[in-house]
C-alpha cells in the first residue's frame, strides 16, 4: 500500500491564492468557473427549497468547503447553521475570514433576514471522525454538501467508508447528501480515445499512469486545470459509491451529467436570471468591438452555428449568444451532479 496523497492535496489547495475579480476575469476559464458556480447554486437552491416546510433549525455540513466559495449560496438558501470542514488549514482560515466579512456586511448593510451561524474544522474527512470535532456532537444536519471534493476519498475503500460515515452519521432521516464529482465513465472514455495515457486541451489535462483497467479504489490520475488545479485525483466508480452509501443508509435520488442538469435548470426563469447575473456564459461575439473572446475562433463553432440558425429564423442583426468556449465546455462536461437521501427507517 502506498502512502496517502492527502498531504500533497492539502498542500496544493493551501498554496492557491485568492484572486480578485479583475484578475479572475483575465483567466482563460473565467466563464467555466462561473458556470460551475451556477451549477452549485442551482443544486443548493433546489435542496434548500426542500427544507422550507421542515420544522426546526436548518443545519448544513459542507465537506471540502475550501475557501468558502459556497457561503453566499447557503446564506441565500436561508439556513441557520453551517459547519465547514476541509483538510487544508489555510483554506479553512480564509473560509472563516470570508464568513466573518459576510456576516459583518450583512449587519452593516442591514440586509433582510438573519445570517447563519457557523463553525470551521480542519480535518482529513477521509480519515478522521467529524462527529468528535463538532461544537455540539449531537448536531443533526438537514443537508451534507461535498462540492468538487468527494473524489479524494476514493483513494482507498477505507477512506471512502470513513467519508461516507462522516456524511451519514449526523444526517437526519430524510436529509440530503448532495455533490459534484468528475464522471469516471466519461474520463475513461476519453482515455480510451486518446493515443496515449494523457488527454486534454489548452485548459486542462488528465494523465493516467497507464491505459490498463483501473482498480475500483485508488484509481489515480493527475489533473491539471489552467491556473487552479494541479494535483492527483481518484476516479469515483459510481456503482461502488452507491454500494458503500447503502451501508450507511443513503439512497440515490439522482445523478446527472452537468450538461443535462444545465438543460433541466436553464429553462426556468430563476436559472436564466442567475446565468446572466453570475456571468456563467460568454457573450459571442463580444458586445464591444475592441473586446476579444477568451478562446480562439475554432472554440466558438457551436455558437457560430447557433447564430447561423437564428439568422435563418429571424432577420434581426446583430445576434449575440451566450456560450462557453469549446475547451471550457469539454471540462464542464466531465462532471456530474448527484443527490442522495438518508433513509427514514420509521417510514419504511
Ligand atoms: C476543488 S476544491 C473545492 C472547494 C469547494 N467545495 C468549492 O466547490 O469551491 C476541493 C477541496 O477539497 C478539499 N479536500 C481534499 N481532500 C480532502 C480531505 N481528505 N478531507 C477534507 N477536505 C479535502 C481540498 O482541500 C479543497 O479545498
Amino acid at each position: 500500500m502506498t502512502d496517502s496523497l492527502a498531504p500533497i492535496v492539502a498542500q496544493h489547495y493551501n498554496k492557491i491564492e485568492e484572486k480578485g475579480l479583475e484578475e479572475r476575469k483575465q483567466s482563460r476559464i473565467f466563464y467555466m468557473r462561473n458556470f460551475n458556480n451556477w451549477i452549485k447554486s442551482m443544486l443548493i437552491k433546489e435542496f434548500c427549497e426542500k427544507l422550507k416546510n421542515v420544522e426546526g433549525k436548518k443545519h448544513v455540513l459542507d465537506i471540502g468547503s475550501g475557501k468558502g466559495g459556497d457561503l453566499l449560496k447557503w446564506k441565500k438558501g436561508g439556513i441557520d447553521y453551517l459547519v465547514c470542514a476541509d483538510i487544508a488549514a489555510l483554506s479553512v482560515e480564509q473560509c472563516q475570514q470570508r464568513y466573518i466579512e459576510m456576516k459583518d456586511r450583512h449587519r452593516r448593510q442591514r440586509e433582510r433576514g438573519r445570517c447563519f451561524e457557523a463553525e470551521f474544522i480542519t480535518a482529513d474527512c477521509t480519515k478522521e471522525r467529524l462527529k468528535d470535532m463538532y461544537k455540539d456532537s449531537d448536531i443533526q444536519f438537514n443537508i451534507v454538501s461535498c462540492q468538487f471534493a468527494f473524489h479524494y476519498c476514493f483513494e482507498s475503500i477505507t477512506q471512502a467508508r470513513i467519508m461516507l460515515r462522516n456524511i451519514s452519521e449526523c444526517l437526519k432521516p430524510g436529509g440530503f447528501f448532495i455533490g459534484t464529482v468528475p464522471d469516471a465513465y466519461d474520463i475513461r472514455r476519453r482515455l480510451e480515445e486518446a493515443s496515449d495515457c494523457k488527454f486534454g486541451n489548452d485548459v486542462y489535462s488528465v494523465t493516467f499512469p497507464s491505459k490498463e483497467q483501473p482498480s475500483l479504489f485508488g484509481a489515480k490520475y493527475d489533473f491539471h486545470l489552467e491556473g487552479v488545479v494541479d494535483c492527483p485525483e481518484f476516479l469515483v466508480y459510481f456503482p461502488a459509491l452507491l454500494k458503500l452509501a447503502e451501508e450507511v443508509d443513503l439512497e440515490l435520488l439522482y445523478c446527472k451529467r452537468f450538461e443535462d442538469y444545465y438543460e433541466d435548470k436553464s429553462t426556468n426563469q430563476e436559472g436564466q436570471f442567475l446565468l446572466t447575473k453570475m456571468q456563467a456564459l460568454e457573450t459571442y461575439p463580444p458586445l464591444l468591438k475592441n473586446q476579444k473572446s477568451t478562446g480562439s475562433n475554432d472554440d466558438y463553432r457551436s455558437a457560430q452555428q447557433k447564430i447561423k440558425d437564428l439568422k435563418e429564423q429571424q432577420e434581426e442583426e446583430p445576434i449575440h449568444v451566450g456560450t462557453l468556449s469549446q475547451s471550457e465546455w469539454e471540462v464542464f462536461c466531465m462532471y456530474c451532479v448527484f443527490a442522495l437521501v438518508k433513509k427514514d427507517k420509521k417510514k419504511n
